[in-house]
């Protein structure tokens, strides 16, 4: 065919990444449609893939040089440019092991190096066993990527080279172009990295305080919430540390500097310490308001109870947000606050607590009535420092994180009620 289906617009710039696998031998007919399409093409193998395709085919295909290795000929130089200017980076066959080093951010080949060093969209397009499609690593990385906003073309079932039947085969050409194509044209250049260059911090989870080495007072604070702000921080591009009171490592995304500040006091040493040096705060943990007068050394036996029982005399902690917005005015801070009641107590609560701890905004979380705490869901009202309602959204701890991180952002993507 000698139809230019670009004809009269400038060619697009796509990276076409090829794993290890046998659908490899469908990909020379993606690396034809872009060509015939007027696009500027390079293909990058991964080394093992060669064993199906080697670099002959895909340098008469797309006109250029197809190096593996950042250490090839010109590519140490050029890998970086590539990775900037690409409009797509789509990969196919996507075997397991190059979506775990994609999910790991490795950049042990040409490929990964692209595609951890773009903020191009990436299409992945995942060909395995169905064993290895359903295994818990892959179908893990595959969610992890898809929430970090990389565009998945799922297998489909049918005939694997194995001779089994089951979901793994990779879709055909056009299926995988179409895709292709209505990224591009939906001009998706993946999250908007507004936040390159911006340091910001996160508390999360729930404070324990310390009784005696084995008790203390706690909360039940999972740290989702703030463990996907820390996620919607990194998609922008912010460097991001977070201070985890308790919070599952496993919840904690990749490309995140955790620190652990199990108890208040800690927080608070750890945050005021840290705040000069960032510019944004997100104080999403549940800091428990008192802890316990002396934390005894050894653990208290029953025998210092008398018979109505036994009292533990509490203090207050310091208020990590307020005290930080006071210190540093320059840090641009988000707090956030769990109520229960009426939509207007909530609101009016969360009202007096915007105005009385100096932050630029406050997001009220409501909890209770499956909502807030440990849930996967959530309803949240963020007003301004004035107490004027400036966002309201729901959905996945996910999209209101990236709700209100858009606002703090500058650039809030969710309707303004
Ligand atoms: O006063 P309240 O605990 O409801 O305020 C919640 C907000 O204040 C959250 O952003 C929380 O992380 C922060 N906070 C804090 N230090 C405390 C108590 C709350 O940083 N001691």
């Amino acid at each position: 065919m000698s139809t230019n289906l670009g004809a009269g617009r400038p060619p697009r710039r796509i990276i076409v990444g090829v794993g290890a696998g046998i659908a490899v031998y469908k990909v020379p007919a993606v690396v034809r449609h872009f060509v015939k399409a007027g696009d500027s093409v390079r293909v990058m193998p991964t080394e093992a893939s060669l064993n199906f395709v080697g670099k002959a085919t895909w340098q008469a295909l797309s006109g250029a040089p197809a190096h593996t290795g950042v250490f090839d000929e010109e590519a140490g130089v050029d890998h970086v440019e590539a990775a900037r200017g690409a409009d797509l980076i789509v990969i196919a066959p996507a075997t397991a092991d190059l979506i775990a080093r994609i999910h790991a951010g490795l950049a042990g080949d040409l490929l990964t190096t692209t595609v951890l060093a773009s903020t191009a969209p990436v299409l992945l397009v995942p060909a395995m066993h169905t064993a290895m499609w359903n295994n818990p690593a892959t179908k893990h990385n595959v969610e992890q990527l898809r929430a970090r906003g990389i565009h998945i073309l799922e297998p489909v079932s049918g005939d694997l080279s194995s001779g089994d039947k089951g979901a793994g085969r990779m879709p055909e050409p056009e299926a995988i172009w179409q895709r292709a194509e209505e990224i591009l044209a939906a001009g998706q250049n993946g999250p908007v990295r507004d936040l390159e260059g911006v340091k910001a911090f996160v508390t999360a989870g729930g404070t324990r305080e310390p009784i005696d080495p084995v008790r203390f007072v706690g909360n039940h604070s999972s740290g989702r919430q703030g463990a996907a702000i820390a996620q919607a921080l990194v998609e922008r591009g912010a460097e991001v540390t977070l201070f985890s009171a308790n919070v599952d490592d496993r919840l904690i995304p990749a490309g995140v500097r955790v620190v652990e500040t199990p108890s208040a006091l800690q927080m608070h040493q750890a945050v005021l310490e840290a705040a000069p040096e960032h510019d944004m705060g997100f104080f999403v943990a549940a800091v428990a308001d008192f802890r316990p007068a002396k934390t005894a050394t050894k653990k208290v036996k029953k025998s210092a109870a008398n018979e109505d029982g036994w009292s533990l005399e509490m203090v207050r902690n310091p208020d990590i947000l307020a005290e930080t917005a006071k210190a540093f005015p320059g840090l641009l801070c988000v707090g956030f606050a769990a109520e229960t009641g009426s939509d207007e107590e909530i609101l009016e609560f969360g009202r007096a607590k915007a105005r009385s701890k100096g932050a630029k905004y406050i997001a009220i979380n409501r909890v209770g009535g499956g909502l807030g705490f440990g849930t996967l869901d959530n309803q949240v009202v963020v007003v301004d420092g004035e107490g004027n309602e400036v966002l309201s959204t729901s959905g996945s701890k996910l999209e209101v994180a990236r709700a209100i991180v858009a606002l703090a952002s500058g650039h809030s993507e969710t309707q303004n009620r």
